[in-house]
């Protein structure tokens, strides 16, 4: 049975009528028209879906919309700011973090979370926070200096 549903998506509250077991990641893909959040595995190993449940990072595949009334979320479509992108995604950008980018928005997202709540993180806590978000290209080292880039 459906249920009404109430969130803060980057800012703004919404309403659905949902099953409480949908998954977060289809609400925003297929009812919010948020695509940042992207399906990789749908079984919260890869990271690809992360987004921000009241600042911390959480698998959007994973996180059922019946455990969110009244939570805030923020996508990567809520990180600029005044259409500047967030410090994290300059620093993306400027290390030219990407191959495929497919893994990026959890990259920046699970960054983003780290940054806010420990702005000094040390090495070993940057592999720490991103050592669950996979990516096949191997471009580990460009993503490891962005982080740093955004951390410095
Ligand atoms: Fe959510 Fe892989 S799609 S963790």
């Amino acid at each position: 049975t459906h249920r009404r549903y109430r969130l803060d998506i980057n800012g703004e509250m919404v309403a659905f009528d949902l099953a409480p077991d949908t998954p977060l990641l289809y609400v925003l893909r297929n009812d919010c028209g948020l695509n940042g959040p992207k399906f990789g595995c749908g079984l919260g190993e890869c990271g690809a879906c992360v987004v921000l449940v009241d600042g911390r990072a959480v698998r959007a595949c994973a996180t059922k919309i019946g455990t969110l009334e009244g939570r805030s979320v923020t996508t990567l479509e809520g990180l600029a700011t005044d259409g500047r992108p967030h410090p994290v995604q300059q620093a993306f950008v400027e290390m030219q973090a990407a191959q495929c980018g497919y893994c990026l928005n959890g990259m920046i997202m699970a960054t983003v979370a780290l940054l806010t709540r420990n702005p000094k993180a040390s090495e070993a806590e940057i592999r720490q926070a991103l050592s669950r978000q996979l990516c096949r290209c191997g471009t580990h080292m460009e993503i490891l200096a962005a982080v740093r880039r955004a951390r410095d």
